[in-house]
């Protein structure tokens, strides 16, 4: 099949390099001259592990070509995607500019028989807004038809997650044969392993999508906040979430308590769901309160800090992983970001390691963070080490070593990647995410430090 994908960052090239993947001929569209360039050279301009391969493969195989020329992306194939950004603005509404632009010139240059997907997030009722620009053109010679085709791919796992994802929504304006006969030819390869192609009309895909992301996030903010309860009650979270998440109606995944949740979708998303519902006279609670929790937990880690070191200042801090999540270079809303500004505002020094985010770290902190090449060096002469990011390569280190650089044995764990026995045999006080028992502990061993017992 003849593709065009507009838009080449996360979504729209992910899903150009998997189509170009699954044998079709794909055409990438993007306004920005400067990163067409480099996909035509093969260069993916974030990054994604295994997306650099598949895209050099492709290219090479002449499946997958890049472009600025919408007029060329238009008239060349069959099928138009829109993945272009939909970033939040001031007031939290999705800026549609970008799409309802794909749709003029859409509407300008098609011809025919074509199909408009839409794949970017959208507030609900845009895809109307999309038919609405492109209805004066439909008639018996121009076939237009739009549909809703959300995505629900992750940063990190995006390729995995295009060709395993765990369902395909296709939103449609009314029942047409030949346009499902259309998806399911798209969607073969998928369908074939057993992935279910859901129909919907096209106001319920649009929410599915907010809903999707919605839901994770507040399930997010409840396991924080249990972790948080927790640490009132004595209790372990590790262990209450392993008994609670095997309940096959609860489950462990994505259950994971830490620093809170970032990156450029949950905060957006949840937040445009929340703006949407407040215009619609509609006042979502669960999910203002699961914003109000998320916007409170980086600073958890802070109090535990200040616990064991109540003035900060002059104190110095190893930090390790700063990425919104592992697998990524994405620091948009990363919780990290927050703690390490509020850490910086209280006078403490900062040595940081991550292994991909370490640039655009130079760019917004420049000479306020020492920035390290490897995960050893920022330890040298800290007082305590804060984990922020779960990157695998932290999870087994030596812990004799990362001690004979330290100058005070103090691991402060955003991601629980540790267990509490395994650290502390090391002679290292703990503080894991939801025990606050550990946390007595490091106060008081610390005092008895200072008392010179
Ligand atoms: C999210 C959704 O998971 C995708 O399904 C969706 O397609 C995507 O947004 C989008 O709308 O484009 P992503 O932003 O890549 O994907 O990241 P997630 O893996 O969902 O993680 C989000 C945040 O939750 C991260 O900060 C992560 O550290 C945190 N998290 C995740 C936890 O704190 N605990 C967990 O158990 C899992």
């Amino acid at each position: 099949m003849k593709i065009t994908v507009f838009g080449c960052g996360y979504v729209g090239l992910t899903t150009a390099v998997g189509l170009a993947e699954m044998g079709n001929t794909v055409i990438g569209i993007d306004v920005d001259p400067q990163k067409v360039a480099m996909l035509k050279d093969g260069i993916v301009p974030f990054y994604e592990p295994g997306l650099q391969e598949m895209l050099l493969r492709q290219i090479t195989e002449g499946r997958l070509s890049f472009y600025t020329d919408a007029k060329l992306g238009i008239e060349s194939s069959e099928i138009v995607f829109s993945a272009v950004g939909t970033p939040p603005l001031k007031d939290h509404y999705a800026d549609l500019s970008a799409v309802l632009n794909v749709a003029e010139q859409f509407k300008f240059y098609a011809e025919g028989e074509k199909v408009f997907i839409n794949k970017s997030t959208v507030p609900i009722g845009t895809s109307d807004k999309i038919l609405e620009i492109i209805q004066p053109k439909i008639s018996l010679k121009n076939r237009f038809q739009v549909l809703s085709n959300p995505e629900f791919l992750r940063e990190g796992t995006a390729l995995k997650d295009f060709f395993e994802p765990d369902r395909i929504i296709i939103g449609t304006y009314g029942h047409d044969a030949g346009l499902r006969k259309l998806m399911k030819k798209l969607y073969r390869p998928m369908i074939e392993r057993g992935v279910p192609l859901v129909f919907t009309d096209i106001r319920s895909a649009e929410v599915i999508k907010y809903a999707s992301n919605a839901y994770l996030a507040t399930r997010l903010s409840f396991v924080n906040e249990l972790a948080n309860f927790c640490e009132t009650a004595g209790a372990d979270i590790q262990s209450v979430r392993k008994g609670v998440g095997l309940d096959k109606r609860i489950g462990t995944h994505f259950f994971q308590p830490g620093i809170g949740f970032g990156g450029s979708c949950l905060p957006k998303d949840l937040n445009a769901l929340i703006e949407m519902g407040k215009q619609s006279g509609f006042d979502f609670k669960v999910l203002d309160a699961a914003q109000k929790v998320n916007l409170q937990q980086p600073y958890r880690i802070i109090e535990a800090v200040k616990n064991v070191f109540p003035n900060l200042n002059g104190i110095t801090f190893a930090i390790w992983g700063v990425a919104f999540k592992p697998g990524t270079d994405d620091l948009r809303d990363a919780p990290s970001l927050a703690i390490i500004h509020e850490l910086l505002r209280q006078g403490a020094k900062l040595q940081v390691y991550d292994p991909v985010t370490i640039p655009k770290l130079r760019k917004i902190f420049e000479k306020k963070l020492s920035y390290s090449q490897d995960y050893y060096s920022p330890l040298q002469n800290a007082s305590g080490l804060l984990i922020l990011t779960e990157w695998e390569e932290f999870r087994n280190p030596d812990f004799g070593r990362m001690k004979s650089f330290m100058k005070e044995h103090y691991i402060f764990d955003g991601r629980n990647i540790f267990d509490r026995e395994d650290v502390e045999k090391n002679d290292f006080s703990y503080y894991g995410i939801g025990s606050l028992s550990v946390q007595r502990k490091l106060k008081s061993k610390r005092s008895r430090v200072k008392l010179g017992l």
